[in-house]
């Protein structure tokens, strides 16, 4: 009997069944060629059926979710809905939900991939950005006093418990240990202003720290690492940080990979299921254009099949990329631009597995 891995597809609005179909193609031609299969079951999720039904996210199909080896994501958001409403109410929902509490963000500059900096190539950006996905100011502590009124207050609370952020911290460094890099750990907080979060963050860091003599420890503040992305990312093997400072942190990485046609994320729940999505959104100015570029979603698809433990599988797809990249065909990472159709990238990768 094959092997075979449950995986809910969810593609979601715009682009997202454009990428995901070619995420599926390379999934489909690595299982046939490495012996195990995928069972993928279709969800109908996003801003499309929010405006035809009104539901949001059913609570039962967050229960199914939890049956399912994997979730694999299009893209959410509809511009017919106000913002707010599909991302909190289906991605941070799940997020929280099924308890994905790392973000993992791999930062990889691939060959013939055009970035805003000048000479630095793929040996100089090469790291893995580990956010904590459940706490901070995502949490939705706070308020309002005195709505519409000229003397309203808006409190908006970060939330960093000693479990959460002592899991997210230890999961970076077993992460940086078992990447085996440079062994280099950094901490990206803000510890000269938020004298109690980022206190917090630090004693914690510095305690785990202790259990992992081989990994080398750097602290940054987030305003000092933007900077240093642009100027030496050469600097930095795998990073450690809250919930909005990663969010912000993880969009400027993804310029220096070559932008969100190439980034992936992973939201991890090391011990349930995780849920694996581009980082490019739903794009409804090229959607069923089949112009929008799938390597971010074939690269989630990686991230998903390292999950799994599928290491080799994994390896095979990056590379794949890599190939394909090399050859020169796909002439630039920008919707419409690539040279080649979304199906044809899809395709050219499928190829080289
Ligand atoms: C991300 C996104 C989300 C976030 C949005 C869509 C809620 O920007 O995954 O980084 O802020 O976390
Ligand atoms: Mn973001």
């Amino acid at each position: 009997m094959l092997k075979a891995y449950k995986i809910a597809l969810l593609h979601g609005d715009g682009t997202g069944p454009e990428v995901i179909r070619e995420g599926v193609k390379v999934l489909e031609a690595i299982a046939n060629k490495k012996n195990f299969k995928f069972e993928f079951v279709n969800y109908d999720l996003g801003g499309a059926r929010y405006l035809r039904t009104g539901e949001v996210l059913p609570e039962d199909m967050i229960k199914e979710f939890k049956k399912f080896d994997a979730m694999y994501l299009g893209a959410i958001g509809h511009p017919d809905v106000k913002p707010g409403i599909l991302e909190k109410g289906i991605l941070l929902k799940l997020r929280f939900e099924l308890d994905q509490y790392i973000n993992l963000r791999p930062v990889k500059l691939y060959p013939n991939v055009e970035i805003p900096l000048k000479n630095k190539n793929s040996s100089d950006i090469d790291m893995v950005i580990i956010r904590e996905n459940t706490e901070g100011l995502y949490a939705g502590a706070g308020g309002f006093l005195r709505k519409n009124t000229p003397y309203e207050v808006a409190t908006q609370e970060s939330i960093n418990t000693r479990f959460g952020v002592e899991r997210c911290i230890r999961y970076a460094f077993e992460f940086a240990k078992k990447r085996a890099k440079n062994n280099k750990l950094t901490l990206c907080g803000k510890t000269n202003v938020l004298t109690y979060a980022s206190d917090l963050w630090q004693r914690s860091f510095n305690d785990i720290a202790k259990e992992y003599p081989q990994i080398k420890c750097d602290y940054a503040n987030v305003d000092a690492i933007c900077m240093w992305f642009i100027k030496n990312p050469e600097w930095f093997d795998v990073v450690v940080t809250d919930n909005l400072f990663g969010d912000i942190i993880t969009d400027l990485a993804a310029m220096i990979q070559g932008g969100i046609g190439v980034a992936a994320g992973g939201n991890i729940n090391p011990e349930g299921v995780s849920m694996f999505e581009p980082m490019g959104g739903s794009a409804p100015k090229y959607t069923g254009q089949n112009i929008i570029n799938p390597i971010a979603a074939i690269n989630a698809g990686v991230m998903m099949l390292d999950i799994l433990g599928e290491i080799e599988a994994a390896k095979d797809i990056d590379n794949a990329i890599t190939k394909a990249l090399e050859s020169g065909k796909i002439k630039s990472m920008s919707a419409g631009k690539m040279g080649l159709s979304t199906t044809e990238v899809g395709d050219l990768i499928a190829s080289y597995i």
